[in-house]
């Protein structure tokens, strides 16, 4: 047995040597995670993520990838693997106002352009996408843009996000509604998978719950529009004063704080 375990164990650590995990995939260090603004020159990289995180009804082509740069590329954020230049998450944000997230119905609405986004004054952002491979790149976007957030003077985010258990959940359970599938939660955290992720990055509050949001099967098309606070946004007076590099210093706080 002891014999087995340490072939297994030489196995695995060979396979972390050359960057692949037991079933193969590639195993990304935190340490090979570079996270930067995003620009046209990244758009290849990010369709071939877009393959792999989302459907042909709903993932960004080119076009839709390059207005969302050029729009608002200190919203366009993107984490890279060092060694392979691949594309491992990224987020996609716009500048919106509370009262037009709570009248826009889908999230095509919430997501267009609007006349005067780049000129509102507004401390509050809609997160148009988020794709990811990799928990730690996902985080590692979060970590890179929280200070600029501060520093800009961004304090609420919404997102519209699936609901991938609702589908299983009803075809259980046909006598429970959707609000209360939504509002279910398990150990003070949200049943549903999605809903439960976000709640841990800070997303906490549901402010509405959408039909025919998103083209999205196992979520019945349902969309629930929650909205987060950007972590310690709440001293923003204080850390328009403080410089950028400061604040990056503090990125592993962040998530204390949530
Ligand atoms: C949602 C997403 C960005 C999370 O990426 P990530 O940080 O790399 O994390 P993972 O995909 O490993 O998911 C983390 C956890 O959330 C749960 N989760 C998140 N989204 C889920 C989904 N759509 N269905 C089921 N579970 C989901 C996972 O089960 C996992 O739980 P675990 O930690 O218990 O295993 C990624 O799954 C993705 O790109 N999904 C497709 C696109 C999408 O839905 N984007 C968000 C739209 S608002």
């Amino acid at each position: 047995m002891q014999k087995l375990l340490k072939n297994r164990t030489c196995e695995d650590s060979n396979l972390w040597q050359q960057g692949h995990d037991v079933q193969g995939h590639d195993v990304v260090h935190d340490s090979e995670i570079n996270v930067r603004f995003l620009s046209p020159a990244d758009i290849p990289s990010l369709l071939e993520l877009e393959q792999k995180k989302w459907t042909d009804d709903q993932r960004a082509d080119v076009s839709t990838l390059a207005s969302r740069i050029a729009e608002f590329p200190a919203l366009s954020v993107g984490a890279f693997c060092t060694r392979t230049g691949t594309a491992l998450a990224s987020l996609f944000m716009k500048p919106t106002r509370h009262e037009l997230m709570r009248q826009c119905p889908t999230w095509a609405d919430c997501a267009r352009k609007q006349h005067g986004d780049e000129s509102a004054r507004t401390g509050t952002l809609f997160g148009i996408s988020l794709s990811s491979v990799d928990p730690k790149a996902a985080n590692a976007i979060f970590e890179f843009f929280w200070p600029y957030a501060l520093k800009h003077g961004w304090s609420d985010v919404y997102l519209g996000s699936p609901v991938p258990g609702l589908r299983g959940w009803l075809s259980k359970n046909p006598d429970i509604s959707v609000a209360q599938y939504v509002r279910s939660k398990r150990q003070g955290l949200p049943l549903d998978p999605q809903l439960r992720y976000y709640f841990k990055k800070g997303f906490r509050k549901i402010v509405a719950i959408r039909d025919n949001y998103f083209p999205h099967e196992p979520s019945l098309d349902v969309g629930v529009l929650i909205l987060g606070k950007v972590p310690l946004s709440g001293l923003s007076f204080i850390w328009k004063r403080v410089p950028l590099p400061w604040l990056q210093r503090m990125k592993k706080l962040f998530f204390l704080c949530l």
